[in-house]
């Protein structure tokens, strides 16, 4: 392992002339580059309880790449929350001692999401105030538990959909379309020092829906409703243009609020072909995707830089993978957690 990132990092590090001028002793050791070295802003990936346990090469990983880390998973509503009277934190809190002990940041993902409801919940019989104080409630316990542990949180999850209408979920359903805003005064109550953040996908192909949310934002911030950033989670693909990821940071960025790029990944088959060559063609394409996207970042104030986070470590961990049953290498270390060339190019980037 050390010896793939040696080749390209003394590359990059021009510590090969270094040597020649030296010859007469030996070579020096070998210096070894990481993303947080280089990085001026939070660098991050989302994490698995699973692999963080029993993996030791994806734990080295993880604790030498990185200064932000997200559950993936584990602080979801249906995980964190199995039971109405009961909550389960025992792998949400594995990752959180894990970033303690090596003094990286964590991100909250997630208080709200369609997608991660637990089955009591979805079967919850009660009439408006009743599924108020339900939402409240997780709201403010699972804030209350991470006090001091998370510096930030990702209150509510794709509340929109593509065409920019909110989307029907079951919180609308019960709650109405001014739900959202409670919940970000919700979680403010519970910690008043905590980030509040909202999250979504799409926004550099669904220019409706980057609208519905630059509108919200310009909504709470005229009625005094607490949001701290944005979260853009760039799931994208090798053919996602250059344009629209530029215009979705300059409307983002123009909010003044924070950004955090929180879910990043260039998928090289979003055909969703069952198998894929990965061809230096798209390796070419996919990293000049992630490139752009380094600079973009890099180029943002410094108090709007809230962190650039990759959606897990190693293709072998990608949700891609699992989600589409298809082939796919969007992350920047491969299958054995080898660092691939466009990690080299990126360290480039971040100097
Ligand atoms: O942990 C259980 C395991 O106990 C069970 O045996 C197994 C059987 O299917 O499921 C395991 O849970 C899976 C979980 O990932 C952990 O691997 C869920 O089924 C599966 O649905 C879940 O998928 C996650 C998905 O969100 C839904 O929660 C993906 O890993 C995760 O990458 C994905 O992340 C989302 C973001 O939260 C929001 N933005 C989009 C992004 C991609 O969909």
């Amino acid at each position: 392992m050390i010896f793939s990132r040696f080749s390209f990092l003394l590359l990059s590090l021009g510590a090969l002339s270094l040597n020649c001028k030296t010859s007469t002793s030996q070579p020096p050791p070998p210096q070894v580059v990481y993303l947080k070295d280089v990085a001026k802003f939070p660098i991050g990936a989302s994490v698995s309880p699973t692999l963080l346990k029993n993996n030791a090469l994806y734990r080295q990983v993880a604790g030498r790449e990185y200064t932000s880390l997200t559950c993936e998973n584990a602080m979801k509503m249906r995980p964190l929350h199995p039971e109405a009277t009961r909550y389960d934190w025992t792998d949400a809190d594995a990752i959180v001692q894990f970033a303690k002990e090596r003094g990286i940041r964590m991100h909250g993902h997630t208080l709200l999401w369609h997608q991660s409801v637990p089955d009591w919940m979805t079967n919850f019989q009660g009439d408006t105030p009743a599924w108020e104080a339900l939402l409240k409630d997780h709201i403010q316990t699972v804030v209350r538990h991470y006090q001091g542990q998370v510096a930030s949180w990702d209150v509510v999850n794709e509340a929109f959909n593509d065409d920019g209408t909110l989307r029907n979920s079951l919180w609308r359903q019960k709650l109405g379309d001014d739900y959202l805003a409670r919940c970000f005064q919700y979680a403010r109550e519970a910690d008043q020092q905590v980030l509040l953040f909202y999250n979504d996908y799409g926004q550099e192909y669904a220019p409706k829906k980057m609208q519905a949310i630059l509108d919200l934002v310009a909504d709470f911030k005229k009625r005094n409703i607490p949001i701290d950033g944005l979260g853009l989670q760039l799931h994208i693909n090798v053919n996602t243009s250059d344009a629209n990821i530029q215009n979705l940071f300059q409307k983002a960025a123009a909010t003044g609020l924070k950004l955090h790029v929180s879910e990043l990944d260039v998928s090289v088959n979003p055909k969703g072909e069952a198998t894929v060559m990965y061809t230096d063609e798209l390796k070419e394409k996919q990293a000049t995707r992630y490139e752009l996207i380094f600079k973009t970042f890099k180029a943002l104030p410094a108090a709007q830089q809230h962190g650039l986070t990759t959606w897990n470590i190693g293709d072998a961990d990608t949700w891609l993978r699992s989600f589409y049953k298809r082939q796919d290498f969007p992350l920047l270390f491969d299958d054995q957690y080898q660092p691939k060339a466009v990690y080299g190019r990126l360290v480039k980037v971040l100097k």
